[in-house]
């Protein structure tokens, strides 16, 4: 899919502006803090009704102003689709799909998807497990609302039980309750779990193809959902495997005042050559396996979807060596690609449509033609 055209009122830095877009490459190109990556945030904003910067509707709206409206025309295969968002000060976000109002925000997903990289990205093999969940948990929820809502009431669950064994501690008659809650984490959990370790298996082979690709075949990559659950075959039996765990650790979770098994304590784990490269990976084999996995999941949101997702590239080419940026660039022949950068130069290699080097300065965009 490709997005035609985004129109933005009072949002972040911008009163108005209406752009259109080239199917293939886009580049956004201007100095620090001029608005290059508001613009991504909008875009982003479309998938999934989130921002992948804040989670404060209010510090989206133009600071001087109560209201922001985003929209966007996107062709898809067989559709054309238009999202609008409405951002109010102390109001609910207002969503449009195709003119229809939706009553519930996560009734946006399933229909723009977009794939964001940037520097932190680049991160995320040698950050802590909880930003590679972040990973699993956004590209999931993206192709399968119910995933979304599963995770945002598992999330809630967890926070009951957290407060009921804290409460425990100090009066034995809130254990009554105890069995309630757990019931619901485990369901829930389980949910999760399954749903997370599918997601990965179908990752992992698109993942080892690409990594050889980009490393010459020097590399075979491996990803791994690490369970903190023993997951099995069959949703009841993991059920089982799920209570067993949470029952066996009830002292120590009351001990703790927290959580010590379910999804929320998983990660992915990512082998080079065999070799677990969370803990010993050099930096390069690192930010390669991230560009890796991030490659994967476009390909993955391609076969589950029939649609290629669109790219964000937030200030990553000046990231990568020319080679890599030339391996990226040729890789994703076929997805809408819009790219932040301070230097065009960085970008000499790309051989980008002038009309579509955007020129960002203080909220201002104009390329050659307009
Ligand atoms: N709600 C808002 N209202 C008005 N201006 C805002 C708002 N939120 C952010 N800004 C302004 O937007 C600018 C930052 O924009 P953005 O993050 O898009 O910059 P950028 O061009 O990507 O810069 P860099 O190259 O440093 O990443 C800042 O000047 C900031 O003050
Ligand atoms: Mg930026």
């Amino acid at each position: 899919m490709y997005l035609e055209s985004l129109k933005l009122i009072n949002f972040r830095n911008y009163n108005q502006l209406t752009l259109k877009f080239h199917p293939k490459i886009n580049v956004f190109v201007g100095d620090n803090a001029q608005g290059k990556t508001n613009i991504l945030e909008a875009i982003y904003l479309t998938s999934t009704a989130k921002s992948f910067r804040t989670t404060k509707d209010r510090e989206l709206i133009k600071f001087d102003k109560d209201q922001a409206y985003i929209k966007v025309e996107a062709k898809k295969r067989y559709t054309d689709t238009m999202v609008e968002l409405k951002l109010e000060e102390g109001k609910k976000k207002q969503i449009k799909l195709n003119r229809i109002t939706l009553s519930k925000n996560s009734e946006i997903l399933n229909n723009v998807y977009v794939v964001v990289f940037s520097p932190e990205d680049l991160k995320l093999i040698k950050e802590g497990p909880s930003e590679r969940r972040k990973f699993i948990d956004h590209e999931i929820s993206q192709m399968k609302p119910s995933y979304f809502h599963h995770l945002n009431e598992y999330q809630k669950v967890l926070i009951q039980r957290n407060h009921l064994i804290k409460k425990i501690v100090h009066n034995k008659k809130y254990m009554d309750t105890l069995d309630i809650w757990d019931e619901k984490l485990i369901e829930l959990g389980t949910k999760l779990m399954m749903e997370r370790s599918k997601f990965v298996t179908r990752m992992s082979p698109l993942s080892r193809l690409i990594h050889r690709k980009i490393t010459e075949n020097k590399e075979n990559i491996e990803v791994k959902y690490m369970s903190s659950i023993e997951l099995k075959n069959t949703f009841e039996e993991t059920i089982e495997s799920f209570r067993k765990a949470l029952k066996g650790s009830l002292d120590v979770d009351l001990q703790r005042g927290t959580t010590t098994f379910g999804p929320h304590r998983d990660d992915l784990g990512v082998f080079v050559n065999g070799i677990d490269i969370r803990s010993f990976g050099s930096q390069g084999q690192q930010r390669t396996s991230a560009l890796s996995l991030k490659l994967a999941e476009i390909e993955l949101i391609k076969g589950e979807t029939g649609e290629y997702p669109i790219l964000l590239l937030d200030d990553v080419m000046s990231e990568l060596d020319v080679n890599r940026q030339k391996f990226l660039i040729k890789a994703l022949r076929d997805v809408q690609i819009f790219i932040t950068t301070t230097e065009i130069n960085h970008l000499n290699e790309l051989r980008v449509n002038k009309e579509y080097i955007f020129h960002v300065d203080h909220a201002t965009v104009h390329n050659e033609f307009i």
